[in-house]
């Protein structure tokens, strides 16, 4: 390889070189600001080594002739997409997965969306997004894996593996870049695009570790975010790009900026024009410029004066032709591009099983309450009729969530769909009601009728697709005013009734809390959406996930996640002076790790290997759990540790481990859990990444809130 790309490099003009460092979009989607309708011409000037949004074996295979016959050096295209829960068959988005806590269940997801994709001509996905997020008004809360460092860090791991597999020449892996380097989560007041300010101390301890942990597993590429951080724009920042990233971390990979996000340096106002914004970005380490084309336009320029040194070019150049030829495209430039492959492999058996099966594992029960004397759910079959409710009740596109971008809207279950499916018996009345807008209730009388000649109604409220993702903030992350009226109105009836919450991200529903005895939370689940969530209406499947994210009671509880500080006055009902809000309670409405079963599982004696542990011991941390219930199912166990004292504050609790397993009604299963040195450390007062003697708490519970408590001193 090294011997190929020196002599191709020693071919190559610079104009030539800073191609290979442009990725364009073909103009396919729309996924940034501004479109180019030069780039076929750039592309075959080779100054555009690079095309995104450019899939089906069909057209890429024109632009990949391109690039190989009209060229002069004839250097193949990389095709990178969005491919972030699935190519054609979606998946659940990212957080509803998440909600699985289950990597095997995640890798599989991510390793058959890359077999569809590279199917359909695709070599690199923009994915894993690994941005941990605690603030549901950022519509990418949905893109993510939520609040938790250690759960995202799993997750990413897990992804990186399933997209890229053992090896990149294998047709069905493709390249994984990992975004958005560093700390577009926590972009201010949930705004996106915003500025992001913290100290080094929470960069490193909460927002890094995940983009960590997808490099270990292997990464090979990395997207710069939009945001600054500290007053400096990611894509400009060498302290991210070059002094961890490589320095510390020893990346070897590409680093990709996000959308023209060299081009925004000039109103992030750092810069003072675009030739500077390309000069800083190329200096801090960023190898090659998405859409913004200013690589191409001035890196010659930059080297001819002296500014850029060229053998610096050479290796941003290398490092990305050394991906294509891993991914085997100087072998043969044609070898995603196959048709026959294509055909057989979209929308698979396999694929839409497992698009099935995870959307199952995704599902979140919030609450389940009994109604004359039984709990709601499951539904009896024999129920002689449902009234279905609510926009997203037989909603096809909305379900394929945001970021779907070729999932096929016509292939979806709806809810309306999976219900006769799994309940044929049934009869149903279903009315939509209203609409995603705060106004839309011309069809609230319409269900009204329909819920009044039913038995038990069931409401399928939430977002439409475009209410959360890229661009899609909220301020108010209730449901929409015309849903919520809905809600109410036909609540007014009095008959048994279910909300299955369809949405992007945690919306605040106190009222549907407060007054309907079960909750569904359901995300956007993907092609066989309707189908998942029937199967749990009706008990054909036991729910199972578990929040992985906080769900607040009302916007002005933000930020509210489960491993805050303690402050000094921690809060005391008997005393005036101390951390709290005077109309809400400061824990939030549904906590992380949260989510019930139809079943019920006890936790009993919590047990430690040793009260007193050493640097080089294994702590080991037994409990019992047991089905009370009547149902077999799945519980995800969850181990907490506090360390009571620190040189530095240290959060209420954090998520060490966590194991999902599965019980039948009576039985008990002795869950053991080890821990270690690595376990206990942190950023200290120095900065040092270590453990403290002290005090510490274990929490083992069904999350974040609850649970077993024992105690150990770490020496
Ligand atoms: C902008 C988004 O921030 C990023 O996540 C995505 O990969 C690119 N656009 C390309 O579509």
């Amino acid at each position: 390889m090294s011997a190929f790309i020196d002599s191709l490099i020693d071919d190559m003009t610079v104009e030539e070189k800073a191609g290979q460092l442009t990725l364009y979009t073909s103009g396919w989607a729309v996924t940034g600001p501004q479109l180019r309708d030069d780039y076929l011409e750039e592309l075959k000037a080779g100054r555009a080594g690079n095309l995104f949004n450019a899939h089906t074996v069909d057209y890429a295979i024109k632009l990949q002739k391109m690039a190989v016959e009209e060229t002069r050096l004839g250097i193949p295209l990389l095709f990178g997409l969005d491919v972030i829960h699935g190519y054609k068959t979606t998946f659940p988005i990212p957080l509803a997965e998440a909600s699985s806590w289950d990597m095997d269940l995640i890798q599989k997801t991510a390793r058959l969306s890359a077999r569809e994709a590279t199917a359909a001509g695709v070599n690199w996905t923009f994915n894993p997004m690994v941005d941990i997020s605690r603030d549901p008004r950022w519509g990418r809360v949905a893109e993510g894996s939520g609040e938790d460092v250690y759960l995202g860090g799993l997750i990413a791991a897990a992804k990186v593996k399933g997209y890229q597999g053992d090896d990149l020449s294998d047709p069905s892996t493709l390249l994984a870049c990992v975004k958005h380097f560093a700390a577009y989560g926590a972009s201010q007041a949930g705004r996106d695009y915003h500025t992001v300010d913290m100290s080094d101390r929470v960069l490193r301890e909460t927002y890094l570790p995940p983009y960590k942990a997808a490099l270990d597993a292997g990464a090979t590429t990395f997207m710069t975010s939009f945001n600054e951080l500290d007053g400096v724009p990611a894509s400009g920042s060498k302290y991210l790009m070059t002094e961890i990233l490589r320095d510390e971390w020893g990346f070897t990979g590409f680093v990709v900026t996000d959308y023209t996000a060299i081009n925004e340096m000039v109103p992030h106002g750092v810069v003072e024009n675009e030739k500077q914004a390309a000069e800083l970005a190329f200096k801090a380490g960023v190898d090659m410029d998405m859409q913004g084309g200013l690589y191409s336009r001035y890196l010659p320029e930059l080297i001819k004066e002296g500014k850029i040194k060229e053998s610096m070019l050479d290796q941003c150049v290398r490092r990305i032709l050394e991906m294509k030829y891993k991914l085997g495209l100087f072998e043969d430039p044609y070898r995603y591009l196959n048709k026959a492959r294509e055909e057989q492999t979209l929308f698979s058996k396999e694929l839409m099983d497992h698009s099935l099966h995870s959307a199952k594992e995704s599902i979140v029960l919030l609450k389940n309450e009994e109604v004359k004397g039984a709990k709601l759910l499951p539904l009896s079959k024999s129920v002689k009729s449902i009234a279905l409710i609510g926009p997203l009740a037989d909603n096809q596109k909305d379900m394929l969530g945001t970021w779907h971008m070729s999932g096929d809207a016509s292939k979806v279950v709806t809810l309306l769909k999976g219900i006769k499916e799994t309940a044929p018996e049934v009869t149903v009345h279903y009315a939509s009601g209203a609409g995603f807008g705060d106004s839309d209730m011309t069809g609230m009388d319409e269900a009204v009728r329909a819920a009044s000649k039913a038995d038990i109604v069931i409401m399928a409220l939430g977002e439409n697709y475009q209410q959360s993702g890229e661009a899609a903030s909220r301020s108010d992350i209730g449901l929409p005013k015309s849903q919520q009226l809905l809600m109410e109105k036909v609540h007014t009836l009095g008959k048994p009734m279910v909300a299955v919450v369809m949405a992007g991200r945690p919306l605040s529903m106190t009222w549907m809390e407060e007054n309907i005895p079960a909750i569904v939370n359901a995300w956007h689940l993907g092609t066989m959406a309707g189908k998942a969530m029937a199967e749990v209406l009706f008990g054909d499947h036991v729910p199972s996930g578990k929040l992985p994210m906080t769900f607040p009671r009302n916007v002005g509880q933000i930020p509210v996640f489960y491993n805050m500080k303690n402050t000094g006055r921690p809060f005391d009902e008997s005393n005036k002076y101390t951390s709290k809000y005077l109309d809400i309670p400061n824990d939030p409405l549904y906590p992380f790790g949260y989510g019930l079963s139809y079943t019920s599982f006890d936790y009993s004696n919590i047990a430690l290997s040793t009260e007193e542990l050493a640097r080089t011991d294994t702590l080991s941390v037994r409990v019992k759990v047991t089905n009370t219930g009547r149902y077999e199912g799945k519980e995800i166990v969850q181990l907490y540790l506090r360390d009571l004292v620190g040189s530095v504050t240290r959060p209420v609790k954090e998520l060490k481990r966590f194991k999902k397993i599965n019980l039948k009604p009576g039985r008990s299963e002795t869950v053991h859990f080890k821990l270690t040195y690595e376990d206990l450390c942190f950023y200290t007062r120095d900065m040092s990444f270590k453990a403290e003697p002290g005090k510490f708490k274990v929490f083992v519970g069904p999350n974040a809130m609850e649970g077993l408590e024992a105690d150990f001193d770490f020496n």
